[in-house]
């Protein structure tokens, strides 16, 4: 019997790098998203069409949403899949990028807290919404599908903690507005299985929302939690998941902050409880050795370190 299928979404090109304080050559971008394509990940974030002077780091996604449609041999997965690169969009501006260089997805990112909302996206919740409504309506119109991210799901550190109803409400207007799935951020990675599970019951008991279909975790490492909590999101139904190659992410000079949990560690652990992730684990690992050993930072994922000693 072939095994249960699992949703990937390599998010280290874009969550992983948009941080880095020295600038990465476009050429070391195109490199790793070039190589990610061959380990069998469909679904990669490849940059951002956000504001340069909020996030210099991602001000050349112009250039690769501009290279990457010219280059075949990326274009799909070893056996065949078509890749689809995605990038983040936070208003209309953004998506005139989007379709002037037809891009084949984007996300939309919105904040469950207040105060990361102001401080992400220099606006209140609500009037992100009123940003937000147009680009999904253009992507629509356009046949461009829209993930939707909610940030902060579990603690903020301006709001303090989040209500899962705080949660439910932005995931539920997201999914309405036409997003084909919300990616739960713990954008701190303070969430514990407890925290995590909590919320987890409130949109699948209280929101009715099948998780299975509608929701992926997006679980940053900065505790450590990351693996338990895609553990407990496992066993409440979710199937789709958000991982960083080499766990890449986080501010150097914010202390202990760290990236997305590693996607080798996340192929690791699904396989191992039996998924299908469709993901070359050795390629994987080599790719984020030369990543990190490339950009000078440590290699973060436990998983990929084993394997590459071995
Ligand atoms: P603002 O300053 O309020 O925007 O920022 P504005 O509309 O007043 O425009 C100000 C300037 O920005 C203007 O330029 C605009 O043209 C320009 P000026 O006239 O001063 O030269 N501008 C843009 N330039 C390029 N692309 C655009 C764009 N929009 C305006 N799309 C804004 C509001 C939303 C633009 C800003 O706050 C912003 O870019 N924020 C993005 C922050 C960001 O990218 N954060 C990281 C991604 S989210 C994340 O990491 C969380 C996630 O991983 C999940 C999780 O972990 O929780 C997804
Ligand atoms: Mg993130």
């Amino acid at each position: 019997t072939p095994r249960p299928r699992v949703r990937i979404t390599e998010v280290g090109p874009r969550d992983g790098l948009q941080n880095e304080p020295r600038p990465i050559p476009l050429d070391t971008k195109l490199e790793l998203l070039s190589r990610l394509s061959r380990t069998g990940l469909k679904h990669i974030e490849a940059g951002s069409f956000v504001s340069p002077k909020w996030v210099p780091q991602m001000a050349d996604s112009a250039n690769i949403a501009r290279t990457l449609p010219t280059r075949a041999e990326i274009a799909s997965t070893p056996a065949g899949e078509k890749i689809r690169w995605s990038y983040l969009c936070p208003n209309m501006k953004g998506m005139e990028s989007a379709l002037e260089y037809k891009v084949p997805e984007i996300a939309v990112f919105l904040s469950a807290s207040e105060g990361f909302s102001k401080k992400n996206l220099n606006c209140s919740i609500n009037e992100s919404f009123e940003k937000v409504i147009p680009v999904v309506k253009a992507a629509k119109a356009a046949g461009i599908p829209v993930r939707g991210y909610v940030s902060m799901v579990i603690t903020c550190p301006y709001s303090g903690k989040t209500p899962p109803q705080m949660v439910l409400k932005v995931t539920e207007k997201l999914l309405e507005m036409g997003c084909y799935e919300v990616s739960l951020g713990d954008t701190v990675g303070m969430g514990t299985v407890d925290t995590v599970g909590t919320l987890l019951k409130c949109l699948k008991e209280e929101g009715g929302i099948r998780l299975e279909d509608y929701i992926s975790g997006h679980f940053h490492d900065t505790f450590g939690m990351g693996i338990a909590n895609v553990g407990e999101a496992v066993k409440w139904g979710v199937r789709g998941f958000d991982g960083s190659v080499a766990g890449l992410g986080g501010c150097p000079y914010a202390k202990g902050a760290t990236g997305n949990v590693a996607t080798e560690d996340l192929v690791w652990f699904l396989e191992g409880a039996g998924f299908d992730t469709g993901v070359n684990l050795e390629e994987l690992a080599k790719i984020g050795d030369w990543i990190s050993a490339d950009i000078g930072r440590r290699n973060e994922s436990r998983v990929g370190k084993a394997i590459m000693s071995k």
